[in-house]
């Protein structure tokens, strides 16, 4: 009882300190308890826990008591338990899955040592050791960014870039989009320190590249100071200020308003791909169901995660003017100012073509007619291609496609 009493604790105060980045700046020893008396924060027991062999604590938390009923704005939301509609996609699963060297990834690794009932959702606890690696972060929330495709040019002539993320990605822009799909190959890719990531996802995006950029991210990563360890993991992410004081990774705050009992977010993904080996995929898509006024998330063929209500947004409330699919790095620079070791995707550049490097497929953008379409007037760019490269490919099976990736420093990077 106490240990249950402690662990909820704990999770009330990441839950505190991780998503209100404004008030707090992560002092989190400075934050207490009497700070926030919301019934719903107390009522987070879980059913039950699941311990998994990664050191992942899983807890089934009652699908009415998430942290999404925390936001201002969600107190009276009604939840909604399926989208109004499902828009139809250019390949079936089958046709695109049918290469035998590639395999569809859903098993999160904690399936194995059990499963969350019905009418709950399996939320990734935040444990004490958490907290205090958070506590080092100056803002978590900012780590998140999205490239400009605009800025490439300008970027690759001035010295230095501000924020020290590296990213390699297709994009279109400049039509109304309610949605984007894509096939992402997944990785364990190598992270120099624990202050860096790498990831692989879709960006969504609407607004200026200003402080009201509104964006929706989901993919995988490798972000060592926010769990610990370098294992691959599932991650979504929002934001309406563009990466300042709104939006968290997973359900370190609340917006994401989860429906599945299967999909832990921030959990580990297994198992991965190997260096020519099998290829092994996750899919995700997001679309804008425009009669509930939320955007839906789905993992796999047909697992529905759950939905980002509109309400969060401003631009992002009707559609969306940017979608982008690629990986990114961090790179903090800490060595003497040479380049990260810090690997994107296999770590290997995209000429190394199919099982050397890692791949995004069948990239697909809902358009107004609401159904999965082609992405028109596709490009891509790479903000340093001597350490991170993409090349952009079509194919009957596979779509639009991109190759990605690369090792970090290297000869011609440093
Ligand atoms: C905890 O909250 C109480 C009541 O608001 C306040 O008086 C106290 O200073 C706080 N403690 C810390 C360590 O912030
Ligand atoms: C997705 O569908 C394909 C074809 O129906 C199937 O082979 C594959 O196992 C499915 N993947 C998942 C994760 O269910
Ligand atoms: C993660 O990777 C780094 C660098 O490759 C390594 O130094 C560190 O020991 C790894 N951490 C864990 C928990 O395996
Ligand atoms: C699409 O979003 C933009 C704002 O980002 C808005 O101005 C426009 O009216 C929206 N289109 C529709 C059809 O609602
Ligand atoms: C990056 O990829 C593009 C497209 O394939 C290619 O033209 C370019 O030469 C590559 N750059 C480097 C530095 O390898």
């Amino acid at each position: 009882m106490i240990v249950k009493g402690f662990c909820s604790f704990i999770f009330l105060m990441i839950t505190m300190a991780l998503c209100d980045a404004s008030s707090s700046r992560f002092g989190i020893l400075d934050q207490n308890l009497s700070v926030k008396k919301d019934s719903r924060l107390l009522n987070r027991t879980p059913v039950k826990s699941i311990q998994s062999k990664d050191g992942d604590i899983i807890d089934c938390v009652r699908i009415s008591h998430q942290p999404a009923f925390d936001h201002p704005l969600l107190k009276d939301h009604k939840i909604q338990t399926r989208p109004s509609f499902h828009p139809e996609g250019l390949f079936s699963e089958s046709k695109s899955s049918n290469n035998k060297d590639i395999k569809n990834s859903i098993p999160q690794l904690w399936h194995l040592n059990g499963r969350c009932p019905d009418k709950t959702i399996p939320i990734k606890r935040t444990k004490q050791e958490d907290i205090l690696r958070a506590s080092s972060i100056q803002s978590f929330g900012k780590k998140e960014s999205i490239t400009n495709p605009s800025s490439i040019h300008t970027e690759l002539t001035t010295t230095a870039t501000e924020d020290h993320q590296e990213s390699a990605a297709a994009f279109v822009r400049g039509d109304e989009y309610y949605g984007a799909k894509a096939i992402i190959n997944v990785w364990e890719p190598q992270v120099q320190v624990p202050g860096e990531f790498s990831s692989s996802e879709i960006w969504i995006a609407a607004g200026s590249f200003d402080s009201n950029l509104n964006s929706i991210l989901a993919g995988w990563h490798v972000l060592p100071r926010l769990y610990g360890d370098n294992n691959t993991r599932l991650f979504i992410y929002w934001t309406r200020d563009n990466f300042q004081s709104t939006g968290c990774y997973n359900l370190l705050c609340s917006g994401f308003v989860q429906t599945s009992n299967e999909v832990a977010l921030g959990a580990t993904i297994s198992p991965l791909s190997t260096f020519f080996g099998t290829q092994f995929v996750i899919t995700i898509l997001i679309w804008k169901d425009q009669k509930q006024d939320v955007w839906w998330l789905q993992y796999g063929n047909d697992t529905l995660v759950g939905y980002w209500p509109a309400s969060l947004f401003t631009h992002l409330a009707t559609n969306a003017s940017l979608i982008e699919w690629g990986g990114q790095v961090f790179n903090l620079e800490s060595e003497n100012g040479l380049h990260t070791t810090t690997q994107m995707g296999s770590g290997h550049f995209p000429e190394e073509g199919f099982g050397g490097a890692s791949f995004l497929r069948n990239l697909q953008v809902v358009d107004d007619s609401l159904k999965l379409r082609a992405p028109k007037n596709i490009d891509a760019f790479a903000t340093k291609p001597n350490c991170y490269n993409i090349t952009l490919g079509k194919s009957d099976n596979w779509g639009d496609f991109v190759f990605y990736g690369g090792p970090g420093r290297n000869p011609n990077c440093v």
